[in-house]
């Protein structure tokens, strides 16, 4: 069993440590936040000891695994010292996203996990559901024959004005990330943004993609709309299909080209996934399992790697926003 840490116990961090309580291949060990009230506050939530200092918890628990879950300036500004303490401590690490609001610092986390072989995990949730394992297996079936486009589209309302690019930096690696994980690698971007009445920052994206491989797509985002109706769209299309998955995990759709029948993978009443909680189940179970078995760093599924490849195309994004042209991802 895997002894785990969570740093950061704000809500994010408490659904993390909830879910690793629950799971048979971990055991929750300890919690850190540097408010005092909050790491009180977790401490009596999971029956564990909490810590102010994350260093000091290391030392004394020496857990084998630390979820990061601390936020800061765009969502991820916070991240980067508690990942290196866990690395240099020796720990496998499951960060969340966005991977950091730096790429510098999103480098050198990923280079300290290279260099000290520890799995390096991102909580990019949206791509471990039964419906996105589907239509990945559909297309590793070549049910889509040659990839040609990609559209995907996300929104939400989060009315915080904390930076201009917040939008695009703290909510897009989910939908970067789900585009990555079916097209494979961007190698250009070009993005439009817009804001919405009484808002200062780009709270409404277009963005234009072409992948290494020739594929194109399209991604709509927006921090503008409330929750209710469906959010999230992803469609991808070949020479021989095209598939559709909606919400996430509600329903995934292989529609074959010149077949008037489609198959549709709807998710079960019993059985299947509750709400969007269950996203972080099967992320954090998916972390655990391969630590379980024996997986290399390398083999991380949704790694320190792909949060970072995600940051550099929101990163690209900007630079076009801001220069309006077209932007090679570096
Ligand atoms: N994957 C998803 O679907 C998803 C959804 C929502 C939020 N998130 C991410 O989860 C993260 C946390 O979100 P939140 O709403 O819980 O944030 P939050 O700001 O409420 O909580 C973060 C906590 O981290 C603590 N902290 C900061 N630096 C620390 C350090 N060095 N050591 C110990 N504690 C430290 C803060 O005091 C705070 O209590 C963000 O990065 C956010 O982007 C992910």
């Amino acid at each position: 069993m895997l002894r785990v840490c969570v740093i950061g116990m704000g809500p994010i961090g408490n659904r993390h440590a909830d879910i690793y309580r629950e799971n048979p291949l971990a055991e929750l060990v300890g919690v850190c936040d540097i408010d005092v009230e909050r790491a009180e506050a977790a401490s009596h939530r999971h029956s564990v000891p909490a810590y102010a200092d994350a260093t000091s918890m290391l030392a004394a628990l020496k857990p084998d695994v630390c979820s990061i879950t601390t936020g800061g300036y765009e969502y991820g500004s916070d991240h980067f010292a508690p990942t290196m303490q866990a690395f240099d401590a020796g720990c496998h690490v499951l960060g969340e996203k966005p991977i950091s609001n730096s790429i510098a610092e999103a480098e050198a986390m990923v280079a300290r996990a290279r260099e000290l072989r520890r799995a390096y995990g991102i909580n990019l949730n949206h791509r471990f559901t039964p419906a996105a394992q589907i239509a990945k297996r559909w297309q590793d079936e070549g049910q889509l024959g040659h990839l040609l486009f990609v559209n995907m589209s996300m929104w939400i309302r989060n009315p915080a004005e904390s930076s201009p690019y917040f939008h695009i930096k703290a909510l897009h690696p989910h939908t970067v990330d789900v585009m990555r994980h079916f097209c494979g690698d961007v190698e250009a971007v070009q993005c439009f943004a817009t804001k919405a009445p009484g808002r200062g920052i780009w709270s409404t994206a277009q963005f234009n993609l072409r992948f290494k491989n020739g594929v194109v797509g399209s991604l709509t985002g927006s921090y503008d709309i409330e929750r209710g109706h469906p959010m999230e769209r992803c469609e991808v299309a070949g020479t021989q299909g095209r598939f559709v998955i909606e919400d996430m995990w509600r329903e995934a759709t292989l529609y074959p080209a010149g077949i008037l029948e489609k198959t549709v993978y709807t998710n079960p009443i019993f059985g299947g996934m509750r709400g969007f909680e269950d996203t972080f189940r099967n992320r954090i179970h998916r972390f655990l399992e391969q630590l379980t078995d024996g997986a290399s760093p390398d083999e991380i599924d949704g790694s320190g790697e792909d949060g970072l490849a995600a940051q550099k195309v929101l990163d690209a994004a900007i630079h076009s926003l801001e220069e309006e042209r077209v932007v090679y991802v570096r």
